[in-house]
């Protein structure tokens, strides 16, 4: 399997076709509020049918309700979902979550990423801006492989293909620039993730 997450901002006619033609070629999905909205929740255990699946709802609330959110999901068939860093130290914990640490645009989390990377623990892993590879050069050598990292930001945000992967990434995210033209997964022939093999 190629260390792409196919990032499925699409319709859900669309994004089925996707995922019948990624589903050996890529090591999962990523669904967001757009599939969700438009396919409602099912449309999460229909994709994961063909390959593991993260959520992207970048969840921000009390644990108490992050955790119901993240339970329904997973009943679906995610192995996991996104929540927001910011939610720190307020953050539930578990195998479930990836934390966004830092955005591919500028934001706030410019100021605090460090301190995150730092002191988050005991989740899943983390989510940074695969267009900042020496962020991800660094937080790779501060964790270790104790985490899982997934970068998205490639292709339409100005990563290269690879260039997160070599930092030390796990998998690259990526939407717009493989649903536009899904032959372009092969540009991520011969590469690979530099911790886990599953996202
Ligand atoms: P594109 O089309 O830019 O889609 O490849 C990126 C996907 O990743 C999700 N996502 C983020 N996108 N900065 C981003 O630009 C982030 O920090 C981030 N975190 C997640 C985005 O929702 C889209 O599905």
């Amino acid at each position: 399997m190629l260390p792409v997450i196919a990032a499925l901002d699409v319709g859900v006619l669309k994004a089925l076709d996707l995922v019948k033609l990624l589903k050996d070629k890529v090591a999962g999905f990523k669904v967001g509020w757009d599939l969700v909205f438009e396919g409602g929740i099912s449309i999460i255990s229909e994709i994961s049918r063909y390959g593991n699946v993260i959520v992207d709802l970048k969840l921000a609330d009390i644990p108490y309700i992050v955790n119901r959110v993240i339970d329904k999901v997973v009943e679906k068939g995610a192995c996991c979902a996104i929540l927001h860093g910011f939610l720190y130290p307020s953050l539930p914990k578990g195998d479930r979550l990836y934390v966004l640490a830092k955005m591919t645009a500028p934001t706030l989390y410019d100021e605090v990423w460090e301190r995150l990377v730092e002191q988050v623990r005991d989740v899943r892993g983390f989510v940074l801006p695969g267009n900042k590879p020496e962020v991800v050069a660094y937080v790779r050598k501060k964790v270790g492989c104790s985490y899982r990292i997934i970068t998205p930001g490639i292709g339409a945000q100005g990563g290269r293909p690879g260039e997160a992967l070599r930092a030390g990434a796990d998998f690259e995210i990526v939407g717009r620039y493989i649903l536009e033209k899904p032959d372009r997964v092969t540009e991520w022939a011969g590469l690979s993730s530099r911790c886990f093999n599953t996202p």
